[in-house]
């Protein structure tokens, strides 16, 4: 039986707005079931996210079940850990995302979109399935450096590994999830012994840290499998999201066309409408009080970006698709020492997919079948399938 409002229900993955509304609640809302504090409000989101109070570390947590659930999943993820570990890591990673590393990438995720777009409506199956999926997949194959060879058997495995979190434990799918797992691993074991010197990619640069010490092979593992883990999903998500935004609003898909200028703001407008991350979680370091609220030490705070993003006295209407809309402030990458570290190619790989497919079709609208339908995990936003009717040029 329920306690009390918990963002850990169908209602809160379903639509996250909704049942901030359902709870009647504000910028502070308790989450009696997990004992910790929901934060809507965008400010102090953002204190909660890049303040140096709060950790991110599961076993500072006071315990409980949803402790015991983090300790289980965080492994030696950096997404789950403290400095120092967490720098050193993030350190051997950083080159790849910088602005110039991500601009040299240019040319290949535009060659990824077209084959994406080109091989939907080939296809002719739903928007996930048929393009975002894919395309996410190929984008962090790029920045990866994985080999045409090894293409096939990446895609295939990494379609199965980002449904780690959303399938129950004890569905039988979760015997393929642990059998991907186990092949990706074999992989980047063998790309570990067979490559020599520098590749000019991510892996090389792991494995160039593994060498000289910076990582052990855990790490060197692990560190690789969190980028596929941390990136395809939210990727895949956003696309949907934002096609999602644009075949339901002519008039903004209209605008996008007739002004490509527009493009990156229209990105920053889908990442804040719909955050595909929809809310993430901390640790409090200290007993403090936030907001006028006392948080006890160890307890969880769960910094909710969709419901931040939507807070009315940062972004005025809120809930309006606006692709115009001036400086936009959203928190969808994260804040702080955790922000999002692919938040510049993930702009990148966005602007690059929408720029194709709006240069492929004259008109894109939602198609009537029916079919499409939301995902409804918890802690991102996205569909499952989404159904788009598509007048291509
Ligand atoms: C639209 C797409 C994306 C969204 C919305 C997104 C969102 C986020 C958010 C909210 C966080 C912070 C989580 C927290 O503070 O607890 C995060 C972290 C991270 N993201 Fe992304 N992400 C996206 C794409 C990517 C891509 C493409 C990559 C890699 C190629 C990536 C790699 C990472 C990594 C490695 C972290 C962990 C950083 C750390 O803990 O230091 N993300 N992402």
């Amino acid at each position: 039986m329920r306690v009390g409002p918990t963002w850990q229900c169908v209602e809160f993955g379903r639509d996250p707005y909704a049942w901030q509304r359902s709870v009647g609640g504000g910028g502070l809302i308790e989450d009696r079931e997990l004992g910790g504090w929901i934060v809507a409000d965008y400010r102090l989101a953002r204190q909660v996210l890049a303040g140096p109070r709060f950790l991110k570390a599961p076993d500072r947590a006071l315990p409980g079940p949803y402790t015991d659930r983090m300790q289980e999943l965080s492994g030696s993820s950096l997404l789950f850990m403290d400095p120092p570990d967490h720098g050193r890591i993030r350190a051997t990673m950083r080159d790849r995302f910088r602005p110039a590393a991500v601009k040299e990438l240019g040319p290949s995720l535009k060659n990824a979109a077209v084959d994406a777009v080109r091989n939907w409506q080939t296809a002719g199956t739903d928007f996930v399935a048929g393009a975002a999926l894919p395309y996410a997949i190929d984008v962090l194959a790029c920045v990866l450096g994985v080999r045409t060879p090894d293409r096939e058997m990446f895609v295939e495995n990494t379609r199965l590994l980002v449904r780690e979190f959303s399938v129950p434990l004890d569905s039988p799918e979760q015997r393929l999830i642990v059998g991907a797992k186990v092949e990706l691993v074999a992989y980047l074991l063998e790309e570990l012994e067979a490559r020599q010197g520098l590749a000019g990619d991510l892996l090389g640069d792991l494995i160039g840290a593994q060498r000289d010490g910076r990582l052990s092979a855990e790490e060197m593992i692990s560190a690789a499998l969190s980028v596929l883990v941390a990136g395809v999903q939210p990727m895949a998500d956003a696309l949907a999201n934002g096609v999602y935004q644009l075949a339901g609003h002519a008039d903004q898909q209209q605008l996008l066309r007739s002004r490509p200028d527009l493009l990156a703001n229209a990105v920053e407008e889908v990442l804040r409408h719909d955050s595909s991350v929809t809310l993430t979680d901390r640790v409090a370091a200290a007993d403090l009080t936030l907001g006028r609220c006392p948080v006890q030490r160890g307890q969880w705070m769960f910094p909710a970006l969709a419901l931040a993003n939507h807070d009315a006295r940062v972004s005025p209407a809120p809930t309006e698709f606006d692709i115009s809309r001036p400086s936009i402030l959203h928190s969808s990458f994260g804040a702080g020492a955790h922000y999002c570290l692919g938040a510049g190619l993930a702009r990148a790989a966005l602007m690059a997919f929408f720029e194709t497919l709006l240069q492929e079709s004259v008109r894109i609208d939602l198609a009537d079948t029916g079919a499409s339908r939301r995902s409804e995990v918890p802690a991102s936003r996205g569909f499952v399938a989404l159904w788009i009717a598509v007048a291509w040029r």
